[in-house]
Order: C-alpha cells, then sequence, then structure tokens
C-alpha cells in the first residue's frame, strides 16, 4: 500500500476510492497547508493531490521526500507547481484539463454578460434599497450581438467561450500560440489574427492563455492602449496574465468600457482601483465552480494517481 497524502478537502467520493486500494493521509481543511506542518504531512508520500492554494516548490518536494512519485493538480492551470523541479527528481505532474472546459467557459461568457449589460451593477441597485422605476434611459448596457469577441488564448476554454459568443451573435477574432485546426476556425466563423490586431478590432476581449514567464504581463500598458475605449476585458484565466494596476489606471482615464474578473494579479487581495468601480465585476475565481465539474476534476486527479501508483502513464500529464 502506499501513501497517498490529499492536502485539502476534496468532493465526491475521490477520497475513498483512494482509500480503497491505499493509505491515505487526508487533510480535511480547505487552507494551505502552513509550511511548518508540510514536513509531517508529506513525509515518506508516493503521491500528492494538491489545488491551487498549495505551492509545489522545492520546499514542498524536499518535504515528500524522495518517495514521491506524482504531484496531482486539482486544476487546469498548474502555474502552482514547479513543474521543473519535479521533472528534475523524476516526478510526474498531472492536472484536469477538459472537465472543466464548459463551466469555465460559462463563466468567462457570463462575465461578458455581466459588465456589458451592467448585471453587478443593476443587482446592487436593487439590492441597495434606493427608489427605481422602469426608465428608457436607465442602466443602459452595450448589446454584444453584431459585436466582436477576441480570444486571447484558442484552447479548450477559449474556444469553448467563442461558441458561446457565436450563440450570443457575436462574431470571433482568435489571437495566441495553439492554432485551432480549420474546421474549428470554419465552424466559429473566426478569423485568426495578431496579438495587436485582436486588441484593436475586439469589442470584447477574453483572457484563457495559461499563465507562464511568457504571458506574465501580457496584457500590458500597452495592450491595454491598442484595445477600443468601448471594449471591454474579461479575465478567466490567470490574474498575473493582466497587469492589474495598468488596468486600473485605464479605467480611471476612460480608455477602457470595463473589465470583468474571476482571477486577480495577487489573489485573494483585489487591487483597490477596482473595488469601488461600478464598470468592473469581480468574482472569486470560481470558474469551475459547479459540483459537477468540481467532482469530476477530483476524480481526475484520482485517477491520475491510481495510474501512476500502479505502475502505469498518467491520464493528464503535464508537459
Ligand atoms: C482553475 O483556475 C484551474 O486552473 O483549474
Amino acid at each position: 500500500m502506499a501513501g497517498v497524502v490529499v492536502t485539502s478537502r476534496l468532493p465526491g467520493n475521490a477520497v475513498e476510492r483512494l482509500r480503497e486500494v491505499h493509505e491515505v493521509r487526508y487533510r480535511d481543511d480547505d487552507a494551505p497547508v502552513p509550511p511548518a506542518e508540510l514536513p509531517v504531512l508529506l513525509a515518506g508520500a508516493e503521491a500528492v493531490v494538491v489545488t491551487l492554494g498549495h505551492r509545489v516548490d522545492t520546499a514542498f518536494l524536499d518535504a515528500a521526500g524522495p518517495s514521491l512519485k506524482v504531484v496531482a493538480n486539482v486544476a487546469v492551470g498548474y502555474d502552482n507547481v514547479d513543474v521543473e523541479a519535479c521533472r528534475s527528481r523524476g516526478v510526474l505532474v498531472t492536472n484536469t484539463p477538459g472537465v472543466l472546459t464548459d463551466a469555465t467557459a460559462d463563466i468567462a461568457f457570463a462575465l461578458v454578460l455581466m459588465v456589458t449589460r451592467r448585471l453587478a451593477e443593476a443587482e446592487r441597485e436593487v439590492r441597495g434599497g434606493a427608489p427605481w422605476e422602469f426608465g428608457l434611459f436607465h442602466l443602459l448596457g452595450t448589446s454584444v450581438q453584431g459585436k466582436a469577441i477576441g480570444i486571447l488564448g484558442p484552447g479548450a476554454i477559449g474556444l469553448a467561450t467563442a461558441r458561446r459568443a457565436r450563440a450570443f451573435g457575436m462574431t470571433v477574432l482568435l489571437s495566441g500560440r495553439s492554432r485551432p485546426s480549420a474546421d474549428v476556425v470554419g465552424e466559429l466563423e473566426a478569423e485568426v489574427v495578431g496579438f495587436e490586431e485582436l486588441l484593436e478590432r475586439s469589442d470584447v476581449v477574453s483572457v484563457h492563455v495559461p499563465l507562464s514567464p511568457a504571458t506574465r504581463h501580457l496584457v500590458d500598458a500597452g495592450a491595454l492602449a491598442r484595445m477600443r475605449p468601448s471594449a471591454f476585458l474579461v479575465n478567466t484565466a490567470r490574474g498575473p496574465v493582466v497587469d492589474e494596476a495598468a488596468l486600473v489606471a485605464a479605467l480611471e482615464a476612460g480608455r477602457l468600457a470595463g473589465a470583468g474578473l474571476d482571477v486577480f494579479e495577487d489573489e485573494p487581495r483585489v487591487h483597490p482601483g477596482l473595488l469601488g468601480r461600478d464598470d468592473v465585476v469581480l468574482l472569486p475565481h470560481i470558474g469551475s465552480a459547479t459540483v459537477e465539474t468540481r467532482t469530476a476534476m477530483a476524480d481526475l486527479a484520482v485517477d491520475n494517481v491510481l495510474a501512476v501508483l500502479d505502475g502505469g502513464v498518467p491520464l493528464t500529464p503535464v508537459g
């Protein structure tokens, strides 16, 4: 029986599935493990299941020791894991692609509607109890029909967001490292364009690139300056892809119409310049937060652990 450490609570019967075959150390807590507790928790582990709140770095790997075979991240993004440090120690890393595509695309398009139709602001108005009545000029937003959405990062989630946008009558621009197939481009009647052209032509720019040294602050002051003053920015990928201070400056100067953000540069801290603005919608990183999706993510992470500890190959390895 191998030792599996689960560093935080998992939904569904993921932990029971592990327990059927392995000895499991289960930390029934959602908060990241305090560094001082790492050695006791991880010592001798052969597999560790982690969530985004945990940094898997050299200290983490040292605490687990040479027995560690696999780190299963319960997320599609894995910028919390030092993949190189894992690789150099022969530790496999896995993530949970695919199962969260629709849930995250739903939130991306929900943010598009929320920010263009001023839904959070409208809801706050009703909840605030101030008198209101129907009026032709009350809380006018912007229609998405006939507008262009620019998908920055046309991977699975970006393309699923594009499909939703098409269903709402938007045209689609795609830009990024992953090159969608001609079939998908045809299905979406999309145009594949360069980064700068996407910024300049989009009414909504939706960010879907993974965080890496190459994409950190990809949307910086210069990129924001290329966007139309009537355009909206949506980010459901990773906060540091957008320079938050530059975003606040652009909004304050009226150089951007609004932003819908599910992720932040320094989570859970939110730039104070965003908090008081009505042209900004702020969600607490809930892209994949449905019971069904989170259960499927936990199950996929467990499938990866079971496969590796059984001597096989992981289903969804990283890199
Ligand atoms: C969530 O942000 C994920 O990467 O799955």
